[in-house]
Protein backbone atom coordinates (compact mmCIF):
# COMPACT_ATOMS: atom_id res chain seq x y z
CA UNK A 1 0.00 0.00 0.00
CA UNK A 2 1.45 3.14 -1.13
CA UNK A 3 0.94 7.01 0.65
CA UNK A 4 -0.93 5.77 3.71
CA UNK A 5 -2.36 8.54 4.81
CA UNK A 6 -2.86 9.76 8.06
CA UNK A 7 -6.46 9.20 8.47
CA UNK A 8 -6.20 6.03 7.33
CA UNK A 9 -3.10 5.16 10.21
CA UNK A 10 -5.44 6.48 12.83
CA UNK A 11 -8.33 4.20 11.95
CA UNK A 12 -5.90 1.54 11.76
CA UNK A 13 -7.01 -0.31 15.82
CA UNK A 14 -10.77 0.54 14.66
CA UNK A 15 -9.87 -1.35 11.04
CA UNK A 16 -8.49 -4.49 13.10
CA UNK A 17 -11.62 -4.99 14.65
CA UNK A 18 -13.85 -4.49 11.85
CA UNK A 19 -15.93 -7.63 11.54
CA UNK A 20 -17.57 -7.43 8.60
CA UNK A 21 -20.66 -8.71 6.83
CA UNK A 22 -18.85 -11.45 4.70
CA UNK A 23 -18.66 -13.37 8.07
CA UNK A 24 -19.57 -17.07 7.76
CA UNK A 25 -23.03 -17.33 9.84
CA UNK A 26 -24.46 -20.66 10.22
CA UNK A 27 -28.02 -19.34 8.76
CA UNK A 28 -27.52 -19.09 5.33
CA UNK A 29 -29.23 -21.12 3.06
CA UNK A 30 -28.22 -20.13 -0.48
CA UNK A 31 -25.97 -18.04 -2.59
CA UNK A 32 -27.11 -15.16 -5.22
CA UNK A 33 -24.88 -13.92 -8.18
CA UNK A 34 -25.31 -10.51 -9.49
CA UNK A 35 -23.51 -10.55 -12.65
CA UNK A 36 -23.69 -8.97 -16.02
CA UNK A 37 -23.36 -10.47 -19.78
CA UNK A 38 -21.03 -8.16 -22.34
CA UNK A 39 -24.10 -8.20 -24.59
CA UNK A 40 -26.96 -7.00 -22.17
CA UNK A 41 -24.62 -5.17 -19.58
CA UNK A 42 -27.44 -4.67 -17.19
CA UNK A 43 -27.99 -6.28 -13.56
CA UNK A 44 -28.82 -10.09 -14.09
CA UNK A 45 -28.75 -12.44 -10.86
CA UNK A 46 -28.71 -16.65 -10.55
CA UNK A 47 -29.95 -17.51 -7.60
CA UNK A 48 -28.63 -21.15 -5.89
CA UNK A 49 -31.02 -24.13 -5.65
CA UNK A 50 -30.90 -24.51 -1.82
CA UNK A 51 -27.50 -24.28 -0.16
CA UNK A 52 -25.66 -25.99 -3.40
CA UNK A 53 -22.95 -23.87 -4.77
CA UNK A 54 -22.47 -25.47 -8.30
CA UNK A 55 -26.02 -25.55 -8.70
CA UNK A 56 -28.38 -22.39 -10.22
CA UNK A 57 -31.16 -20.71 -11.76
CA UNK A 58 -31.26 -17.35 -13.69
CA UNK A 59 -34.32 -15.58 -11.67
CA UNK A 60 -36.46 -13.03 -13.40
CA UNK A 61 -37.07 -15.65 -16.08
CA UNK A 62 -33.83 -15.01 -17.54
CA UNK A 63 -34.10 -11.21 -18.01
CA UNK A 64 -32.61 -8.70 -16.68
CA UNK A 65 -33.52 -7.11 -12.89
CA UNK A 66 -31.94 -3.69 -13.23
CA UNK A 67 -31.09 -1.09 -15.82
CA UNK A 68 -29.12 1.85 -15.72
CA UNK A 69 -30.54 5.05 -16.71
CA UNK A 70 -27.51 7.17 -15.90
CA UNK A 71 -24.73 7.87 -17.57
CA UNK A 72 -23.62 5.18 -20.45
CA UNK A 73 -26.89 3.73 -19.15
CA UNK A 74 -24.61 0.50 -19.36
CA UNK A 75 -23.28 -1.58 -16.10
CA UNK A 76 -20.33 -3.96 -15.84
CA UNK A 77 -18.74 -5.55 -12.98
CA UNK A 78 -21.26 -5.82 -10.13
CA UNK A 79 -21.00 -5.59 -6.59
CA UNK A 80 -23.68 -6.36 -3.87
CA UNK A 81 -23.06 -4.91 -0.67
CA UNK A 82 -24.62 -5.10 2.38
CA UNK A 83 -24.23 -4.01 6.29
CA UNK A 84 -24.30 -6.61 8.96
CA UNK A 85 -27.75 -6.03 10.00
CA UNK A 86 -28.91 -6.46 6.28
CA UNK A 87 -31.02 -3.54 6.84
CA UNK A 88 -29.81 -2.38 3.65
CA UNK A 89 -28.46 -3.07 0.61
CA UNK A 90 -26.92 -1.62 -3.00
CA UNK A 91 -25.93 -2.46 -6.48
CA UNK A 92 -22.70 -0.96 -7.58
CA UNK A 93 -21.54 -1.31 -10.99
CA UNK A 94 -18.87 0.18 -12.82
CA UNK A 95 -20.30 2.88 -15.57
CA UNK A 96 -19.21 1.91 -19.21
CA UNK A 97 -20.43 1.00 -22.42
CA UNK A 98 -18.28 -1.18 -24.64
CA UNK A 99 -21.15 -1.44 -27.55
CA UNK A 100 -21.41 2.68 -28.00
CA UNK A 101 -20.97 3.27 -31.24
CA UNK A 102 -17.27 4.62 -31.52
CA UNK A 103 -15.91 2.82 -28.43
CA UNK A 104 -12.80 2.35 -27.80
CA UNK A 105 -10.61 0.87 -25.01
CA UNK A 106 -8.56 4.06 -25.28
CA UNK A 107 -10.97 6.94 -24.67
CA UNK A 108 -12.70 5.01 -21.92
CA UNK A 109 -9.54 5.07 -19.69
CA UNK A 110 -8.52 8.31 -20.58
CA UNK A 111 -11.96 10.41 -20.75
CA UNK A 112 -14.25 7.30 -19.13
CA UNK A 113 -16.69 7.82 -16.22
CA UNK A 114 -15.49 9.28 -12.73
CA UNK A 115 -18.78 7.95 -11.56
CA UNK A 116 -20.24 4.66 -10.30
CA UNK A 117 -24.10 3.42 -10.98
CA UNK A 118 -25.54 2.93 -7.28
CA UNK A 119 -29.23 0.95 -6.86
CA UNK A 120 -30.08 0.84 -2.99
CA UNK A 121 -32.91 -1.61 -1.05
CA UNK A 122 -34.29 -2.17 2.13
CA UNK A 123 -35.10 -6.19 1.23
CA UNK A 124 -33.08 -7.18 -1.82
CA UNK A 125 -35.43 -7.07 -4.52
CA UNK A 126 -37.60 -3.69 -4.34
CA UNK A 127 -34.87 -1.37 -5.76
CA UNK A 128 -34.61 2.38 -6.22
CA UNK A 129 -34.13 3.92 -9.42
CA UNK A 130 -30.61 4.15 -10.55
CA UNK A 131 -28.23 7.17 -9.34
CA UNK A 132 -24.87 8.31 -11.07
CA UNK A 133 -22.62 8.79 -8.07
CA UNK A 134 -18.58 10.71 -8.92
CA UNK A 135 -15.94 9.38 -6.25
CA UNK A 136 -13.08 10.24 -8.31
CA UNK A 137 -10.92 13.28 -9.10
CA UNK A 138 -10.78 15.29 -12.66
CA UNK A 139 -7.46 13.76 -13.02
CA UNK A 140 -8.75 9.94 -12.85
CA UNK A 141 -9.69 8.43 -16.48
CA UNK A 142 -12.01 6.06 -15.29
CA UNK A 143 -13.85 4.05 -12.27
CA UNK A 144 -13.81 0.66 -12.82
CA UNK A 145 -15.26 -2.33 -10.38
CA UNK A 146 -16.46 -0.97 -7.57
CA UNK A 147 -16.37 -3.31 -4.39
CA UNK A 148 -17.65 -2.44 -0.87
CA UNK A 149 -16.68 -3.37 2.79
CA UNK A 150 -18.97 -2.85 5.89
CA UNK A 151 -16.91 -1.68 8.86
CA UNK A 152 -18.69 -2.05 12.26
CA UNK A 153 -16.73 -0.11 14.35
CA UNK A 154 -17.23 2.86 12.45
CA UNK A 155 -20.49 2.47 10.63
CA UNK A 156 -19.78 2.98 7.45
CA UNK A 157 -18.39 1.25 3.95
CA UNK A 158 -15.34 0.92 2.52
CA UNK A 159 -15.76 1.62 -1.69
CA UNK A 160 -12.54 0.09 -3.65
CA UNK A 161 -12.00 0.83 -7.09
CA UNK A 162 -9.26 0.75 -10.16
CA UNK A 163 -8.26 4.01 -11.72
CA UNK A 164 -5.45 5.51 -13.80
CA UNK A 165 -4.94 8.77 -13.29
CA UNK A 166 -3.28 11.90 -15.30
CA UNK A 167 -1.29 14.93 -14.74
CA UNK A 168 -2.88 17.93 -13.26
CA UNK A 169 -1.54 19.74 -15.91
CA UNK A 170 -2.98 17.67 -18.47
CA UNK A 171 -6.66 18.74 -18.42
CA UNK A 172 -8.31 16.85 -21.47
CA UNK A 173 -5.99 13.55 -20.51
CA UNK A 174 -3.83 12.91 -23.37
CA UNK A 175 -0.82 12.51 -22.32
CA UNK A 176 0.53 9.21 -20.25
CA UNK A 177 -0.88 8.12 -17.50
CA UNK A 178 -0.24 6.63 -14.48
CA UNK A 179 -0.34 3.14 -13.85
CA UNK A 180 -3.59 1.43 -13.04
CA UNK A 181 -4.19 1.43 -9.03
CA UNK A 182 -6.54 0.53 -6.32
CA UNK A 183 -8.43 3.43 -4.98
CA UNK A 184 -10.66 3.74 -1.89
CA UNK A 185 -13.17 6.33 0.03
CA UNK A 186 -15.61 5.96 2.84
CA UNK A 187 -19.46 6.26 2.59
CA UNK A 188 -22.36 5.69 5.02
CA UNK A 189 -24.92 6.15 2.38
CA UNK A 190 -23.24 5.46 -1.27
CA UNK A 191 -24.55 9.20 -2.29
CA UNK A 192 -21.72 10.97 -0.10
CA UNK A 193 -18.14 9.99 -0.09
CA UNK A 194 -14.60 11.04 1.41
CA UNK A 195 -12.20 12.09 -0.71
CA UNK A 196 -10.71 9.14 -2.70
CA UNK A 197 -6.94 7.92 -1.68
CA UNK A 198 -4.78 5.25 -2.98
CA UNK A 199 -4.62 1.89 -1.38
CA UNK A 200 -2.72 -0.26 -3.59
CA UNK A 201 -0.32 1.09 -6.23
CA UNK A 202 2.34 -2.12 -6.29
CA UNK A 203 5.64 -0.13 -8.03
CA UNK A 204 5.87 -1.20 -11.36
CA UNK A 205 2.41 -3.27 -11.96
CA UNK A 206 -0.78 -2.18 -13.11
CA UNK A 207 -3.89 -3.50 -10.96
CA UNK A 208 -7.21 -3.84 -11.45
CA UNK A 209 -10.01 -5.53 -10.25
CA UNK A 210 -9.77 -6.30 -6.13
CA UNK A 211 -12.18 -8.07 -4.20
CA UNK A 212 -11.81 -9.16 -0.76
CA UNK A 213 -12.68 -12.46 1.46
CA UNK A 214 -13.59 -11.92 5.10
CA UNK A 215 -11.85 -15.10 6.81
CA UNK A 216 -14.02 -15.31 9.64
CA UNK A 217 -11.93 -13.95 12.91
CA UNK A 218 -11.94 -10.25 13.08
CA UNK A 219 -8.94 -8.29 10.92
CA UNK A 220 -8.34 -11.24 8.82
CA UNK A 221 -8.90 -11.11 4.99
CA UNK A 222 -7.75 -12.83 1.85
CA UNK A 223 -7.66 -10.28 -1.05
CA UNK A 224 -7.72 -10.87 -4.78
CA UNK A 225 -6.08 -8.47 -7.57
CA UNK A 226 -5.31 -8.35 -11.16
CA UNK A 227 -2.08 -8.13 -12.06
CA UNK A 228 -2.98 -6.52 -15.86
CA UNK A 229 1.13 -7.01 -17.19
CA UNK A 230 0.37 -10.81 -16.79
CA UNK A 231 -3.16 -10.47 -16.93
CA UNK A 232 -3.40 -12.92 -13.86
CA UNK A 233 -4.89 -12.94 -10.21
CA UNK A 234 -2.99 -13.26 -6.81
CA UNK A 235 -4.05 -13.48 -3.68
CA UNK A 236 -2.66 -11.77 -0.19
CA UNK A 237 -3.60 -12.03 2.57
CA UNK A 238 -3.54 -10.28 6.18
CA UNK A 239 -4.85 -10.46 9.84
CA UNK A 240 -4.46 -6.99 10.47
CA UNK A 241 -7.34 -5.51 9.31
CA UNK A 242 -7.85 -3.74 5.34
CA UNK A 243 -5.37 -1.52 5.86
CA UNK A 244 -3.40 -3.94 7.72
CA UNK A 245 0.61 -5.55 6.10
CA UNK A 246 -0.59 -8.01 3.76
CA UNK A 247 1.80 -10.66 2.65
CA UNK A 248 1.03 -12.43 -1.27
CA UNK A 249 -0.31 -16.38 -1.54
CA UNK A 250 1.96 -17.85 -3.68
CA UNK A 251 2.31 -16.76 -7.22
CA UNK A 252 -1.20 -17.06 -9.05
CA UNK A 253 -3.97 -18.33 -8.78
CA UNK A 254 -3.66 -19.95 -11.62
CA UNK A 255 -1.24 -20.12 -14.80
CA UNK A 256 -4.06 -20.46 -16.44
CA UNK A 257 -4.79 -16.95 -18.70
CA UNK A 258 -6.45 -14.53 -18.91
CA UNK A 259 -8.32 -14.14 -15.54
CA UNK A 260 -9.86 -11.36 -14.09
CA UNK A 261 -12.65 -10.31 -12.14
CA UNK A 262 -12.32 -12.58 -9.12
CA UNK A 263 -15.43 -12.66 -7.14
CA UNK A 264 -15.43 -15.04 -4.13
CA UNK A 265 -17.14 -16.50 -1.40
CA UNK A 266 -17.05 -18.58 1.77
CA UNK A 267 -19.11 -22.09 0.99
CA UNK A 268 -22.45 -22.49 3.30
CA UNK A 269 -21.80 -25.58 4.82
CA UNK A 270 -18.17 -26.95 4.62
CA UNK A 271 -16.00 -25.52 7.14
CA UNK A 272 -12.92 -23.66 5.29
CA UNK A 273 -13.86 -23.93 1.86
CA UNK A 274 -13.76 -21.17 -0.32
CA UNK A 275 -14.85 -20.45 -3.59
CA UNK A 276 -13.53 -18.09 -6.13
CA UNK A 277 -14.67 -17.67 -9.60
CA UNK A 278 -12.12 -15.81 -12.28
CA UNK A 279 -13.73 -14.19 -15.78
CA UNK A 280 -11.87 -15.79 -18.88
CA UNK A 281 -12.81 -12.62 -20.81
CA UNK A 282 -15.69 -14.77 -21.80
CA UNK A 283 -16.97 -16.36 -18.40
CA UNK A 284 -16.43 -17.14 -15.00
CA UNK A 285 -14.63 -20.13 -14.37
CA UNK A 286 -15.03 -21.70 -10.89
CA UNK A 287 -12.09 -22.62 -8.17
CA UNK A 288 -12.07 -23.88 -4.88
CA UNK A 289 -9.57 -24.69 -2.44
CA UNK A 290 -9.47 -25.79 1.57
CA UNK A 291 -6.67 -24.01 2.65
CA UNK A 292 -7.89 -20.26 1.62
CA UNK A 293 -4.40 -19.21 3.87
CA UNK A 294 -1.75 -20.80 1.95
CA UNK A 295 -3.59 -21.03 -1.56
CA UNK A 296 -3.94 -24.62 -3.47
CA UNK A 297 -6.45 -23.43 -5.49
CA UNK A 298 -7.87 -26.12 -8.19
CA UNK A 299 -10.48 -25.73 -10.68
CA UNK A 300 -14.19 -26.91 -9.40
CA UNK A 301 -15.58 -29.91 -11.94
CA UNK A 302 -19.13 -28.31 -12.24
CA UNK A 303 -21.87 -29.96 -13.78
CA UNK A 304 -24.32 -27.29 -15.32
CA UNK A 305 -22.41 -24.27 -14.21
CA UNK A 306 -24.42 -21.27 -15.50
CA UNK A 307 -22.32 -20.60 -18.65
CA UNK A 308 -21.62 -16.55 -20.03
CA UNK A 309 -21.58 -15.15 -16.18
CA UNK A 310 -19.17 -12.14 -16.39
CA UNK A 311 -17.10 -10.10 -13.34
CA UNK A 312 -20.25 -9.85 -10.62
CA UNK A 313 -20.65 -11.17 -6.74
CA UNK A 314 -21.61 -14.26 -5.00
CA UNK A 315 -23.83 -13.32 -1.69
CA UNK A 316 -24.78 -15.74 0.99
CA UNK A 317 -28.38 -15.64 2.02
CA UNK A 318 -30.70 -15.67 4.58
CA UNK A 319 -33.83 -17.88 4.71
CA UNK A 320 -35.43 -14.43 4.62
CA UNK A 321 -33.67 -13.08 1.56
CA UNK A 322 -33.40 -16.72 -0.46
CA UNK A 323 -38.01 -16.66 -0.18
CA UNK A 324 -37.76 -13.11 -1.48
CA UNK A 325 -35.76 -13.20 -4.22
CA UNK A 326 -37.78 -16.54 -5.30
CA UNK A 327 -40.95 -14.75 -5.02
CA UNK A 328 -39.94 -11.71 -6.63
CA UNK A 329 -38.10 -12.88 -9.50
CA UNK A 330 -39.44 -16.30 -10.53
CA UNK A 331 -37.13 -18.55 -12.90
C1 LIG B 1 3.00 -8.50 -12.55
O1 LIG B 1 3.59 -9.20 -13.63
C2 LIG B 1 4.86 -8.68 -14.02
C3 LIG B 1 5.30 -9.50 -15.25
O2 LIG B 1 5.49 -10.84 -14.92
C4 LIG B 1 5.83 -8.81 -12.87
O3 LIG B 1 7.07 -8.22 -13.25
C5 LIG B 1 5.26 -8.07 -11.67
O4 LIG B 1 6.12 -8.26 -10.55
C6 LIG B 1 3.89 -8.61 -11.32
N1 LIG B 1 3.35 -7.83 -10.21
C7 LIG B 1 2.68 -8.40 -9.21
C8 LIG B 1 2.21 -7.49 -8.12
O5 LIG B 1 2.42 -9.60 -9.17
C1 LIG C 1 -13.53 -19.64 -21.08
O1 LIG C 1 -14.07 -20.79 -20.45
C2 LIG C 1 -15.08 -21.44 -21.21
C3 LIG C 1 -15.65 -22.55 -20.35
O2 LIG C 1 -14.63 -23.35 -19.82
C4 LIG C 1 -14.48 -21.93 -22.51
O3 LIG C 1 -15.50 -22.56 -23.29
C5 LIG C 1 -13.90 -20.75 -23.28
O4 LIG C 1 -13.26 -21.20 -24.44
C6 LIG C 1 -12.91 -20.00 -22.40
N1 LIG C 1 -12.50 -18.81 -23.08
C7 LIG C 1 -11.23 -18.38 -23.07
C8 LIG C 1 -10.96 -17.10 -23.79
O5 LIG C 1 -10.34 -19.00 -22.51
Amino acid sequence: MQELSILAVACLGALAAASPVEQRATNYVGYLVSTFTDANPKVQQYLSNGNNAYSFRFLNKGSPVLSSTVGTKAVRDIFLATNTARSEYYLLATDLDINAPGFSWDAATRTGSRGIVVWKSTDLVTWSASSLRTIEVSTAGMVWAPSAVWDDATSQYYVFWSSRHYATSDARHTGTASLDRIRYATTKDFVTFSSPSDYLAPSGTPVIDQEFQYLGTAGSFARFVKNETTLQVYEERTTGGLFGSWSRVGTYVTTQTPREGPASFADNTTPGLYHLWLDNYTQYVPYKTNSITTGGWSTESVSGFPSGLKHGSITPLTQVEYNALGAKYPS
